[in-house]
């Protein structure tokens, strides 16, 4: 298994949420951490959060000249994962071309970018992971967009892990986690507003981010996994 101790691992969409459980997860690793993020302000509270020593890049995944940028600074990126993109809600017939753009844009836009320009430093050993989300497979109504672009993106990875052989190349599934998103969507009745879904879970509760961060790392230190969906989801898809 691959150590991450001394290793440049870069967490796109590290600001907040998994993104940055999962940059403070590497940090106890032992890596050198690098973030990036849209929002400066909530960028440089989490690069102050995960050390004095972490880098951070104000960008969004979509722009690859940016994403080149970041990559040339950092000079050798062993390993990457991306946590960009959202869920926009509208029905189908309201989805504009544009709204379908954006989606695709930040995921799977972001992804080729991060092929070009972060696998262009990487070693061998490296891996890239991608965060899609259950929509892939189970679209909720009004979200058609979102869902398009977590199934493309799935798609995408798996045609990166057969390009990039050797280096490593995976999904992450997440299920419903406990994040800035549900705030920014439900607010005081966060936990109202899960309990149907959460009730339904075999395991009654929503994920922490810190375990999703876990599987990441798995996903980036076992040198035997490729091209596979990983979810974590409390039972949700079963
Ligand atoms: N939370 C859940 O229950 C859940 C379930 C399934 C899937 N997911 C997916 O998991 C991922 C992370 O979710 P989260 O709940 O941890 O969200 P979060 O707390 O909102 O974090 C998202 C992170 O990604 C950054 N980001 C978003 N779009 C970006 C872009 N185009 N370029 C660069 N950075 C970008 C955000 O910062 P800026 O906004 O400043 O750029 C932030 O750092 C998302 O893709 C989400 O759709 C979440």
């Amino acid at each position: 298994m691959e150590s991450l101790v001394g290793r440049t691992v870069v967490v796109l969409g590290g600001s907040s949420g998994m993104g940055l459980a999962t940059a403070l997860a590497a940090r106890d690793a032992g890596a050198h951490v690098a973030i990036a993020a849209r929002t400066p302000d909530r960028l440089a509270r989490a690069a102050a959060t995960v050390g004095p020593d972490t880098r951070s890049y104000a960008l969004d995944g979509a722009d690859g000249d940016a994403v080149e940028a970041m990559c040339a600074d950092l000079g050798v990126i062993d390993h990457l994962v991306s946590f960009t993109g959202d869920q926009p809600a509208a029905p189908i017939g309201e989805t504009t071309h544009d709204l379908v753009v954006q989606a695709l844009d930040a995921r799977v836009w972001t992804a080729r970018n991060v092929c070009v320009s972060a696998v262009a430093r990487m070693p061998e050993h490296g891996s890239l992971t991608f965060c899609s989300g259950l929509s892939a497979v189970r679209p909720r109504a009004g979200r058609a967009a979102g869902a398009v672009a977590t199934a493309a993106l799935e798609s995408l990875v798996r045609a990166m892990a057969l390009e990039l052989a050797p280096i490593r190349v995976n999904t992450i599934r997440p299920g419903a986690f406990d994040t800035p998103v549900l705030d920014r969507a439900f607010g005081a009745n966060k936990h109202e507003a899960t309990r149907a879904f959460v009730e339904g879970l075999p395991i009654k509760r929503l994920g922490r981010p810190e375990e999703l961060a876990h599987a990441v790392l798995f996903l980036m230190t076992n040198t035997y996994v490729t091209g596979t969906v990983l979810n974590v989801d409390g039972g949700a898809l079963m």
